[in-house]
């Protein structure tokens, strides 16, 4: 069951009008909630970038919090796994093709439901594959735009590859995976990028660095070069659905010893009790 624009329906009979400027254009904006035993896991967190990301295209929101808490409790409630993933998709709405923003057009809100699929053991045991590729993207990476070709082509590379994720490298600075942020571990320092306009400011990236910081892992904030990320330790990749996912092999050589690492393991246990403890008291 899913909701579009004020009415729950099941997919298979939710339609779009074909001017919707979301089809036409992918002007629109969206966002990836986990949902775990359901509770949506850092909702307040992505209801903030979704309003964020509204505010750079211009787009009013149309919904207040609460009333985006209730639409999509409601949709929790509608669907019948425990562990959801909840999409919110707002679009500029349906008007005669022109590039200019339309007057009076009235957003088209989707929420959707799929199960969550999180990491599979073997994935987490023995890590997994990546690739690099030049980050050909535009200068918004910060905004969660549903217009995604280019992460489209870049993620079809690690597919035809048999890879999992394509890291990218902007003027041999890493940014992040076409679908994740990453982190990268040298000699005991875990190290990844500022948040700027080069990388999408991601949930799971924040709940990592918090974790990081709340139990005195040596960390630093800066710039990776690509030298580095061919001499790392460990290489992780961050998302919602990912959680954080080991990579072992980068471009067909192994990463440090070729498996997951110790500091790997210990943010895993740490993010696993963390998503714990705030489903015992989720109260956001
Ligand atoms: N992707 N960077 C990019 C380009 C992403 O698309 C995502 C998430 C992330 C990680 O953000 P978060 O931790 O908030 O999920 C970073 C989602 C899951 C998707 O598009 O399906």
């Amino acid at each position: 069951m899913i909701y579009l624009n004020g009415k729950f329906t099941p997919i298979e009979e939710a339609l779009i009008p074909v001017l919707d400027r979301g089809f036409i254009f992918g002007d629109g904006v969206y966002e990836v909630i986990p949902v775990y035993s359901r509770h949506p896991f850092r909702l307040q967190e992505h209801l903030q970038r979704l309003q964020n990301s509204l505010m750079s295209i211009r787009l009013e929101n149309p919904h207040s919090e609460d009333q985006w808490r209730t639409i999509i409790g409601q949709v929790i409630d509608l669907n019948e796994t425990d562990d959801q993933s909840i999409y919110l998709q707002v679009t500029r709405g349906v008007a005669k093709r022109d590039h200019a923003f339309p007057v009076d057009s009235v957003p088209t809100v989707l929420v959707t439901s799929n199960p969550l699929n999180p990491p599979r053991d073997e994935q987490l045991q023995k890590g997994v594959s990546a690739i690099t590729a030049t980050d050909n993207r535009w200068l918004r990476c910060d905004v969660k735009s549903t217009a995604l070709l280019p992460n489209v082509l870049l993620r079809q590379l690690a597919a035809d590859a048999g890879c999992v994720e394509t890291i990218l490298l902007r003027d041999g600075q890493l940014t992040e995976g076409s679908a994740s942020n990453v982190f990268v571990v040298k000699s005991g320092i875990v190290l990844t990028l500022a948040k700027s306009n080069l990388i999408l400011p991601g949930i799971t990236y924040d709940v990592v660095l918090e974790l990081v910081q709340a139990n005195g892992i040596a960390h630093e904030l800066r710039s990776v070069a690509k030298t580095e990320l061919d001499d790392a330790d460990e290489i992780w990749i961050t998302s919602s659905s990912k959680e954080i996912l080991p990579v072992t092999t980068l471009d067909g050589s192994p990463v440090g010893k070729g498996k997951p690492g110790p500091v790997f393991q210990r943010l895993h246990e740490l993010y696993q009790s963390y998503k714990a403890q705030v489903m015992r008291a989720p109260g956001q």
